[in-house]
């Protein structure tokens, strides 16, 4: 398999008992874990070369009265090198709007993480609100709806299609999520916009995590 990035989202899944299966391939090159915010600074210790990803960051700066958030500065100094917005999860379940997505972007760039931000089929409005004043490079996930957690992916013409007009509005790596898995996963590194993938369910299994490495 290419070089193309190749991103876990463990989501609210996976333990310590799991991270230490995982030790083995925690620092390969292309492959970064956006962990459940506990399990960072204990992933650094299991291997200080892992690349993490946070799965979220408050919408408030630096430290303060706001109690259960965690912000963008301390994610950085507890490990994270980068962090997902934007999901739809978050759209969905934290009614995450433009204007919280927009200030999450903004604090993520203060603290010096690199941003994937998730957009889905609704991506013209969603890059429009969520990204206003932005003008620094962001790693952009496309994952329609329709196929995260599903087991339904679009074809790779439709995924090429998309990312092509993602790519007019904002030229950047893009990559493509949603029930990405060891035995689909060259289909969508193969196209041309890809630079990697955002994989859920299937990156809480380590055979399965190995193949898409290693392939
Ligand atoms: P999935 O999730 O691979 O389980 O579809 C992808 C995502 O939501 O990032």
């Amino acid at each position: 398999m290419s070089k193309k990035l190749i991103i876990g989202n463990w989501k609210m899944n996976g333990s310590i008992s799991l991270l230490h299966d995982f030790s083995e391939i925690l620092d390969k090159e292309n492959f970064i874990i956006a962990l459940p915010y506990p399990l960072i600074p204990f992933a650094k210790s299991i291997n200080p070369n892992v690349k993490i990803a946070a799965q979220d960051c408050s919408i408030f700066r630096g430290k303060g009265a706001y109690t259960g958030e965690i912000s963008a500065d301390m994610l950085k100094e507890f490990g994270a090198e980068y962090v997902i917005v934007g999901h739809s999860e978050r759209r969905e379940f934290f009614n995450e709007s433009g204007s919280i997505i927009n200030k999450k972007v903004k604090n993520a760039l203060l603290a010096e993480l690199k941003i994937i931000y998730c957009v889905s089929e609704n991506f013209e409005n969603q890059i429009k609100n969520d990204l206003e004043g932005v003008d620094t490079n962001i790693i952009m996930a496309y994952e329609p709806i329709s196929a995260i957690g599903t087991g339904i992916t679009p074809s790779t013409d439709d995924v090429f299609a998309v990312t092509t007009r993602i790519k007019n509005l904002w030229d950047t790596k893009i990559l493509y999520g949603g029930s990405v898995n060891s035995s689909n996963i060259s289909d969508f590194l193969g196209i041309e916009n890809v630079n990697g993938v955002l994989v859920g369910g299937a990156s809480l299994k380590l055979d399965e995590v190995k193949s898409m490495l290693w392939d």
